[in-house]
């Protein structure tokens, strides 16, 4: 770690301005001096901009926060002191896109005060790197305040009105589950979910996100009359947060990239969270099986009865199937009281300690133990919270009994039961709830896998046991529900905060009850071109050990972390084809998806390392594959690759590609 640099900008200032106090203006520069965010003090009034080179990105956007019974930190503020610092540190990670990230940046910390009495402090941090730009409210301690409620944040992020935007509605029953739409930004009349994505008329793709949500309402963004708002999840009561001081937000964030594949390799939300403060080297990623799709396509029930899932029997059966296939992990659902009727209405029901009569917990744990097996163990909390936390910690401590490290978490529902009161999931009390449910699987060893989870905004760097979570529409939906264009819309959108569970891996693609808009190739590219702590593969046994084996051999081989992350080609809703290094070592694998549309796509492995020969294996879409028609047709192919070589790989519509290389 290095700090240097470390100046007072005061002396400076005053000399700079004549009224230093109320008008002032504070630039941070990117370690490269390219990427600018300007902190604008105007007669007390608060403003920030961002320039990259001599183009604008962000115009002169307000900042401030309102208060219940207070004055806003809006009007009359002033300029107490300023300092600067430079920082750059390269981490390590724990598993993850990237084992080694850089975080390098500089930062300006402007204290501001009150100019009228009772003169209230409020402190705001900057930061630039050459990837993006991030500032937070910081509101310390002082005489005159010990707990506030916010009720707005007055932050502005003000777009051109031409700016095109990708986004997904926000305050909608199903959360994150919805598909990318294309708007102006100044078309935007209803709130939409971060991260939100911009290309400006300059041609700049600009990521708007926080980092760091604690103890506050996720942000939502929305236009006024002038510009994108940030909109705070509000509570049941209206108010946005209850805090006490010191209190700090959340980092707001943009990355600013010049070509849409940078977005994607920005680790701007990780570096805007802090290093974990425990050891966390007991977390492994997996990849895993599940008493699941079969519930999906209606063979097997989560509730109890003729058809029911997970019975003892069907759970040892799988576990043999993992056995074989060489999966590592087991995800049980349907285990515990609480499925039968309605179990979306029901959930308030849900018990965490009782195993519904035809499943021994003891018995399949046992058994998983005997053959090397993980359990990923299931809560579906249908966002009863009430309900779940007063059960959670004895819940948790019933798993780690059975030796059960992994949880699955649901909070299906279009609201949570919060202190009786109906919650949004990206409420505060939404976002009290998982962190407090991620801090005790902490302290019981378990890692996390939440499916209707509130955003990630990289508080996964601080507590690694937060392996992976859903927060978009996902394969569930299925059947009707998706396009082949909504996954080449991910990497460039939901995927900039991190990794998801998208449950890939269906080879039954055909299914009448519940039909795949992909072809089978495409269901393998997923592992590399959506990223996830713990991987699923998704289908039932026999689609991987009788129908493809073929292609489950990609699964099989996949690793579940990376050294390196490279992509290679893509566009916003069309394409995307990625190159990761396995954690660790030289061997290399490559994933690509397209849209409805057929593409070829050339990929060139300058990557590969000098003098080194590869033995390659290729999983491609037949010539005469369709999403619609042909689901099925593929082909595998060996090859011999080297540094420079040059391959062109045709993805039929709605299909895809794999490719793993691994040094002779
Ligand atoms: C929704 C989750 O996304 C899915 O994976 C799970 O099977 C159901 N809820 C039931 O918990
Ligand atoms: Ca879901």
């Amino acid at each position: 770690m290095t700090y240097a640099n470390e100046g007072i900008l005061v002396g400076i200032l005053s000399k700079l301005f004549k009224k230093p106090k109320t008008d002032a203006v504070f630039e941070t520069a990117s370690p490269n001096g390219r990427l600018k965010i300007v902190f604008v003090i105007e007669h007390g009034e608060m403003s920030y901009y961002v320039r990259k080179d001599d183009k604008i990105i962000i115009k002169r956007s307000k900042l401030g926060l309102e208060l219940r019974g207070e004055r806003s930190f809006e009007h009359g503020m002033s300029v107490v002191r300023a300092f600067n610092r430079q920082f750059d540190e390269t981490w390590e990670a724990y598993w993850g896109e990237e084992h080694y990230i850089r975080n390098n940046y500089s930062e300006t910390v402007i204290y501001l005060e009150e100019v009228i009495k009772p003169a209230r402090l409020l402190t705001l941090r900057f930061r630039a790197y050459d990837d993006g730009v991030a500032f937070r409210y910081e509101i310390p301690v002082q005489p005159q305040m010990s707990r506030l409620v916010i009720t707005e944040e007055l932050t502005e992020f003000a777009f051109n009105s031409n700016d095109r935007s990708w986004s997904i509605p926000a305050y909608q029953p199903d959360r994150y589950e919805y598909c990318y739409t294309e708007k102006p930004v100044f078309d935007l009349r209803d709130s939409v979910h971060t991260p939100m994505t911009v290309l400006t008329t300059d041609g700049f793709y600009v990521a708007v996100h926080e980092a760091a949500l604690y103890n506050y309402g996720g942000m939502t963004l929305k236009m006024n009359k002038r510009a994108l708002q940030a909109d705070i999840t509000p509570l049941s009561d209206g108010t946005k947060a209850h805090v006490s001081l010191p209190f700090s937000t959340p980092w707001r964030m943009m990355i600013v990239a010049e070509n849409p594949l940078d977005l994607t390799t920005s680790r701007l939300m990780l570096n805007l969270n802090p290093a974990p403060r425990e050891d966390f080297s007991w977390v492994k990623p997996i990849k895993f099986l599940g008493i699941w799709w079969a519930m999906f396509v209606g063979e097997w029930t989560w509730a109890l009865g003729d058809r029911h899932g997970a019975t003892t029997e069907h759970a040892k059966e799988y576990i043999d199937a993992c056995v074989r296939l060489g999966i590592s992990g087991l995800l049980i659902e349907g285990w515990n009281d609480g499925w039968e009727g309605d179990w979306l209405q029901n959930g308030v029901n849900n018990k965490f300690l009782d195993p519904t009569p035809d499943f021994d917990l003891d018995e399949v744990c046992n058994y998983a133990k005997e053959k090397g097996v993980e359990i990923v163990g299931h809560h579906e909390t249908v966002g009863f919270v009430d309900n779940y936390e007063e059960q959670i910690e004895n819940a948790y401590k019933y798993m780690r009994d059975h030796g059960v490290k992994y949880i699955k978490s649901g909070y299906a529902g279009s609201r949570m039961v919060i202190n009786g009161q109906r919650e949004y999931h990206h409420s505060q009390l939404g976002v009290m709830h998982y962190q407090y449910a991620l801090e005790l699987a902490a302290k019981y060893g378990i890692m996390l896998d939440v499916h209707e989870p509130i955003k990630s905004t990289g508080i996964e760097r601080t507590w690694p046991n937060l392996m992976t979570r859903e927060g978009a529409r996902g394969q569930e939906y299925e059947g009707g529900g998706l396009t082949p264009s909504h996954t080449c819309f991910l990497p460039y959108t939901r995927l900039l905060a991190g990794g998801m569970d998208y449950t890939s891996g269906i080879f039954d693609v055909g299914n009448p009850t519940k039909r795949i808009a992909t072809t089978v190739t495409r269901q393998i590219a997923y592992y590399v071109t959506i990223y996830s702590g713990m991987q699923m593969a998704a289908d039932r046994p026999r689609f991987y050990e009788e129908n493809f084996p073929d292609l489950f051999e990609f699964i099989r081989n996949l690793p579940t972390s990376w050294e390196r992350t490279l992509p290679l080609v893509g566009e916003i809703g069309k394409s995307y084809v990625v190159a990761r290094q396995a954690w660790n070592s030289q061997d290399w694998y490559v994933g690509g998806v397209t849209n409805e549309d057929g593409r070829r796509v050339m990929l060139n492995f300058d990557f590969l390392e000098e003098g080194s020969s590869y033995k390659a294996k290729l999983y491609r879409d037949s010539d005469d594959a369709h999403y619609r028609d042909n689901q099925l047709g593929h082909v595998v192919e060996e090859k011999v690759l080297r540094r420079g070589d040059k391959l062109e790989v045709y993805m039929a519509p709605g299909g895809g590609f794999a490719l793993e290389i691994h040094k002779y």
